[in-house]
């Protein structure tokens, strides 16, 4: 039966990873793929992680299986990592959360129970958004529409167009938005953008999915969370997928959550009765081991604090790589901006490259960077910022 199939074309991320892998060159550089990286370029396991394996190993009786929704605990810390504690939705009875395999099933998830909710839903998704949004979503059954988010020459959200396509989303259609640290712009809405959103949503009807994978990797654990604490405040419905997967280096590990507020608390138990049977049909569980240790971090005030304090580290070598870079190249030859990049926040910010220029990196310096121009500054350190400087110097007289 197999012969039947045909090939499927390797994804471009994944080429040029594995093009990375089999160059010989000591002073190649990896841009393109979306892991952290310190300083020596490795993606190492945090130490309050490491803490909290070594206390798992004890903890741990048992390997049976854990139940549909994931771990209990896990689930009330990460709302309340999400909203914070005090949170009004917190006791309203209305929202609800499950453990789901990293943020890309939790998206998964949450796509399946709209379809289930409203077969019609269109899901509206800003240009550019995260590549695997689109075959991730639209397999899921949703027709998928666009609205401008990015101005690639100005290197901001583009408000006005944004704002106006938004404002003809019929009632009872999704809008996809990204909770912080945008992937691939790096270009996050302001709060007053978040705010006119709101009052869009609540005017004319649609609801807010909002996809929030990189919370503390921006601004900060609270400050990141402004848009969905506030619409959670100001709407009847939200559904969030999130991850544990950048922001606690947990990626390998499928630790992510599928949160819904409903209008009522009625509503909102029949939507995680529905999750949870979208999920027993897919996977039927969640992996256990990385929520177990989310949980042990958030719960202990000792491993917290060194949680969060590992986690501003990554944050702020972030932001410095992209002054760094935004200082190596700003008075180069063709005259290019690149001050955007370091107003942007996250791990990704897009150069602005064209194709002749991204594969002379690739083949006379070594520097891989995928085909939008979009860089993964967590590739910058203090040992290749000069020659990465120098290189895109190059390419660009
Ligand atoms: C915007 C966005 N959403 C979701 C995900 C999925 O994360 P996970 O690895 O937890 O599935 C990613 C990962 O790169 C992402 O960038």
């Amino acid at each position: 039966m197999f012969e039947s199939l045909n090939p499927v074309a390797m994804d471009p991320i994944l080429g040029l990873m594995a093009a990375f892998r089999a160059d010989a060159r000591t002073n190649k550089i990896d841009l393109g793929v979306g892991v952290y990286m310190n300083d020596r370029g490795h993606t190492p396991v945090m130490t309050s992680v490491k803490e909290a394996e070594t206390q798992l190993m004890q903890l741990e009786t048992t390997k049976a299986y854990q139940g549909i929704a994931g771990d209990p605990d896990y689930n009330q810390r990460i709302l309340e990592l999400l909203f914070g504690a005090d949170h009004s939705i917190l006791n309203a009875g209305r929202i609800k959360s499950i453990q789901a395999p990293g943020g890309s099933g939790a998206l998964r998830v949450g796509a399946e129970v709209i379809q289930r909710a409203r077969p019609d839903a269109k899901l509206w998704v800003g240009v550019p958004t995260w590549p695997n949004h689109i075959p991730l979503l639209g397999s899921a059954g949703f027709e998928i529409k666009e609205y401008p988010y990015y101005n690639r020459d100005s290197h901001q959200v583009e408000t006005d167009a944004m704002m106006e396509t938004l404002r003809q989303v019929p009632a009872g259609d999704m809008v996809l938005l990204h909770g912080c640290c945008h992937n691939p712009t790096g270009a996050d809405l302001t709060h007053e953008q978040w705010d006119l959103i709101a009052d869009l949503a609540l005017e004319r009807g649609f609801v807010p999915f909002i996809d929030t994978a990189y919370q503390g990797l921006g601004d900060g654990l609270e400050e990141d969370a402004y848009g969905l604490r506030m619409m959670a405040e100001r709407l009847p419905e939200l559904v969030i997928a999130s991850s544990c997967s950048k922001n606690f280096g947990l990626y390998r590990e499928r630790t992510g959550s599928i949160t819904f507020i409903a209008e009522t608390p009625e509503q909102a138990d029949i939507v995680a009765a529905q999750a949870m049977s979208v999920a027993r049909q897919i996977y039927s569980m969640p992996p256990a081991h990385g929520a177990l240790l989310v949980s042990l971090i958030l719960g202990d005030q000792q491993l917290r604090a060194n949680w969060e304090a590992e986690l501003t580290e990554v944050r702020e070598r972030i932001q410095s790589m992209r002054s760094l870079l935004a200082d190596s190249i700003q008075n180069n030859a063709a005259g290019i901006d690149f001050s955007h990049i370091k107003q942007q926040r996250g791990m990704f910010s897009f150069l602005g490259l064209n194709t002749a220029q991204l594969d002379q990196l690739r083949e006379e310096y070594g520097v891989y960077i995928v085909s939008s121009s979009r860089v993964n500054l967590a590739g910058i350190n203090s040992s290749n910022i000069d020659y990465l400087g120098s290189s895109i110097l190059s390419v660009l007289k």
